[in-house]
């Protein structure tokens, strides 16, 4: 898992340089997937009059670009308006597939306060493959990330 920490931190530098949402939802998804065989797709979905809309990911292109909310873990993850860490898939009756091979998933709202902007969505090809600590971490980077959509949405109003 990537140093959280030096991630937020050069996340706030980007901010601080002036850089927008797009490239900063770029940077944290290339780097959660760097050298970290247990995540296997990694992607941001930023959430746009209640359907999710795929940002941008690493590993395999999937069918599920635009997820309703309520729909999949994803969705329900909005609706519910809580992280969701699910250790088997299989198990899931509200589950969207990506690929076959996939055990586990997590998902970590992008949010400030009441506003969800959107979330991290993790797959790993192992069956409970995130723990605490990654949520936490993944948490921070989140927070960071809501920060800079936050600051945007202020200044289009
Ligand atoms: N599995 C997700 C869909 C997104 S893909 O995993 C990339 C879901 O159930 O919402």
């Amino acid at each position: 898992m990537v140093d959280a920490g030096n991630l937020i931190k050069d996340l706030q530098q980007m901010r601080d340089e002036g850089h927008l949402s797009d490239a900063l939802l770029r940077k944290a998804v290339r780097e959660i997937a760097k050298d970290e065989p247990r995540f296997e797709w990694v992607g941001v979905y930023l959430l746009k009059d209640d359907e999710l809309w795929l940002h941008n990911y690493v590993g395999e292109p999937t069918d599920h670009a635009k997820i309703p909310v309520g729909t999949g873990v994803c969705g329900r993850a909005v609706a519910e308006r809580t992280n969701l860490n699910i250790p088997d898939v299989s198990a899931e009756e509200n589950y969207l597939m990506c690929s076959p091979e996939i055990e586990s998933e997590l998902v970590v709202l992008i949010r400030a306060g009441d506003d969800i902007f959107g979330q991290i969505d993790l797959d790993s090809e192992e069956k409970a493959a995130f723990t605490e600590e990654d949520e936490i971490a993944l948490i921070g980077v989140a927070d960071k990330l809501a920060e800079q959509l936050a600051a945007e949405r202020r200044e289009a109003s």
